[in-house]
């Protein structure tokens, strides 16, 4: 398989036509991807099929993961074993998002679009891989939500209008994508286990293939002046990405480093094409 670097530009603006275009692509290939989904199961049946085959083939790692360490660093501690800082970046990447998909799927409202009922869905999913990515190691956690300090502004982008909201999510997909991107940069960490690797390439594929597809879909969703505010935003948002998880900052080396990688956003060509089936840039 052949990876050729491509660059998706999140916050570049398309035409109206092309906008629409690539929201009924998006949603024909949420169908696909997901297959029915049940609100009040929270399930997607393409999904809980995909855990099937995974429940049926588990692999239990030789890699020896200290789970005392793993658990004090769950509840802050710093660590310096890179591979504990991987799967500790990994155990909280989606704390933020699940966040917030649960306010949205508790409250209950009808969805603005169909493609509504998909998204927060994958997210519930996502947790799910994660915890499948640590089960691996024989480490167990769970859901915890983001700090307070994030909760709050979860709550807040809840109660306000679309036009305010959707560029901060759109940082916070792109800042996702990133993160998940960088998980599957360093692998080979794991490379003791090529088994253990292959699985966790799997799994977080299927996430990464999930958070482009979110970024996209927010990208369509946003006008000229809306993409404008979500780039200026995005060190922003980014930022507070790293605060709630440092070892997101470790993995990169350094602060920093993961910005300039969630402003650069490249990822790899095949996996950019299969979520943006609808066109990559
Ligand atoms: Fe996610
Ligand atoms: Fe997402």
């Amino acid at each position: 398989m052949t990876h050729i670097a491509t660059i998706f530009d999140p916050f570049r603006p398309l035409p109206t036509a092309e906008r629409s275009r690539q929201l009924d692509a998006y949603l024909a290939f949420l169908r696909e991807r997901d297959g029915e989904p049940d609100m009040q199961a929270r399930t997607l049946s393409e999904r809980e099929r995909f855990f099937d085959a995974l429940d049926q083939a588990p692999h239990r790692s030789s890699i020896e993961i200290d789970a005392n360490a793993f658990a004090d660093g769950l509840a802050g501690a710093a660590v310096t074993d890179r591979r504990l800082v991987w799967l500790l970046a990994a155990a909280k990447a989606n704390r933020g998002e699940r966040y917030g998909v649960d306010l949205v799927l508790d409250k209950g409202d009808p969805p603005t679009l169909p493609h509504d009922v998909f998204v927060p869905l994958e997210e519930v999913y996502h947790t799910r891989i994660l915890l499948d990515a640590c089960a691996i190691f024989g480490l167990e956690f769970t859901f915890e939500p983001p700090p307070a300090r994030t909760r709050r502004l979860i709550a807040l982008m809840e109660r306000s209008p679309e036009w305010m909201r959707l560029p901060v999510i759109l940082c916070g997909e792109v800042t996702g994508a990133a993160l998940f991107q960088l998980l599957l940069d360093e692998l080979d960490l794991f490379k003791d286990d090529p088994e253990a690797v292959a699985r966790l390439r799997m799994l977080l594929e299927s996430i990464l293939v999930d958070e482009l597809g979110h970024v996209a879909y927010c990208r369509a969703r946003i006008g000229r002046t809306g993409l404008r505010a979500a780039r200026a935003l995005l060190p922003t948002v980014a930022s507070g990405i790293v605060t709630d998880i440092p070892e997101v900052a470790q993995l990169a080396g350094g602060a920093d480093r993961f910005i300039e990688r969630v402003k650069g956003f490249e990822v790899a060509h095949d996996i950019g094409v299969q979520a943006t089936a609808f066109r990559p840039d």
